[in-house]
């Protein structure tokens, strides 16, 4: 355990070197840079510099997810909360946690507010999140997991009444398989009392989907690349980040944007830790994220073939953006 100071009301229990943790940077490397398509997956876009990237992502006027979210939440958090009357919040990729803190005031007004968990790959968003609530929060207290939320043992706060929150459409991140698979695995913890809160991205039109993942100021390009920053420092490896190129695709058939790293050129590349030197032609890609678009008939699809009945289903005023309110089913 780190990061838990006697006494402090914080506790951020760190398993992302346990044994078998699903986040092994070395390991999915090796794997993605050796298949055909090249892929590296997304959750190793977020240390601190990702985070801060994604942050100002969040900020773009192109990116409309979060503002589209935001009103959703401002507008409903409320009748959510009196809905399920929770005592703590448990999210799941919960990064700054900024959007978090409508929910929290929405318990809080209630006299509900006991604690939170929040479940992140990104220790250092974890930590100054924690940090920031518990100076905003006087009552709060913060029971965490610096971890793979695809590994979700020992959820915190069990035996109180949760409201679990996956927010951001970070859903969309996993393939529908993996997807089905994580919202059954936290579904298997919830009792009957606890719900769960999923944000979905919808379905729009392709040139606002590849706008908001490609945006001119170039902030999107930079947390993309971002990916080789991270296997240079920690893998040894000797990508030139001027050699390779943002690319965001949408891919109909799938029904998502897809981020690829372009080869500018015919290259080598090293990773030294793991011994691997990674051929690109000029013009391959290395696919580094996946963001699925929703239909509401597809979003309720995902979570009942996960075992979760949609109770309430919320979209913001331009029909961009849902909140599924569900239940654990039977
Ligand atoms: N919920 C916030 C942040 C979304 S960014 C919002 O809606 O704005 C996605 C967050 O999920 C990041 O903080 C990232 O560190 C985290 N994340 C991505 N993959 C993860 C994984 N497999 N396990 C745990 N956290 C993950
Ligand atoms: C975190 N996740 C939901 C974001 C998304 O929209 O898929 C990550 C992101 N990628 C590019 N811009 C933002």
């Amino acid at each position: 355990m780190t990061g838990d100071t006697a006494g402090s009301r914080i506790v951020l229990r760190n398993t992302l070197r346990e044994h078998a943790s699903p986040y092994d940077l070395a390991g999915d490397a090796r794997a993605g840079l050796s298949s055909t398509p090249k892929t590296l997956p997304s959750k190793y876009f977020y240390d601190a510099r990702g985070s801060h990237l994604f942050e100002m992502i969040t900020r773009l006027p192109q990116y409309y997810l979060t503002r589209a979210e935001t009103e959703i939440l401002e507008r409903e958090a409320g009748r959510f909360v009196e809905a399920v009357r929770p005592r703590v919040l448990v999210e799941f990729g919960s990064g700054a946690a900024r959007k978090t803190r409508i929910l929290l005031d929405a318990m809080l007004e209630r006299g509900l507010l006991e604690g939170y968990g929040p479940v992140d790959v990104s220790a250092q968003a974890s930590r100054h999140a924690a940090d920031t609530l518990i100076r905003d929060y006087p009552d709060i207290r913060v029971e965490g997991v610096i971890g793979d939320f695809e590994r979700p043992r020992d959820l915190p706060f069990p035996g109180r009444r949760r409201l679990m929150a996956f927010l951001g459409s970070t859903i969309g991140n996993l393939e529908p398989v993996q997807a089905t698979a994580f919202l059954t695995s936290i579904r298997k913890e919830m009792t009957a009392a606890d719900a769960f809160l999923v944000g979905f991205d919808l379905v729009k039109d392709v040139v606002l989907l590849e706008r908001a993942y490609d945006d001119e100021a170039g902030v999107t390009a930079k947390f993309n690349l971002n990916v080789l920053r991270v296997l240079n420092r920690d893998l040894g490896a000797s990508f030139d980040l001027e050699m390779f190129r943002h690319r965001a695709v949408w891919n109909a058939g799938n029904s998502r944007i897809e981020m690829h790293l372009e080869s500018a050129v015919e290259q080598s590349v090293r990773i030294q830790s793991i011994g691997l030197d990674v051929s690109f032609a000029a013009g391959e890609t290395i696919r580094t994220e996946l963001s699925h678009k929703y239909t509401r008939e597809s979003a309720v699809g995902l979570l009942e073939a996960s075992g979760l009945r949609v109770e309430s289903w919320c979209t913001d005023e331009s029909d961009r953006f849902a909140l599924a309110l569900a239940r654990a089913l039977g």
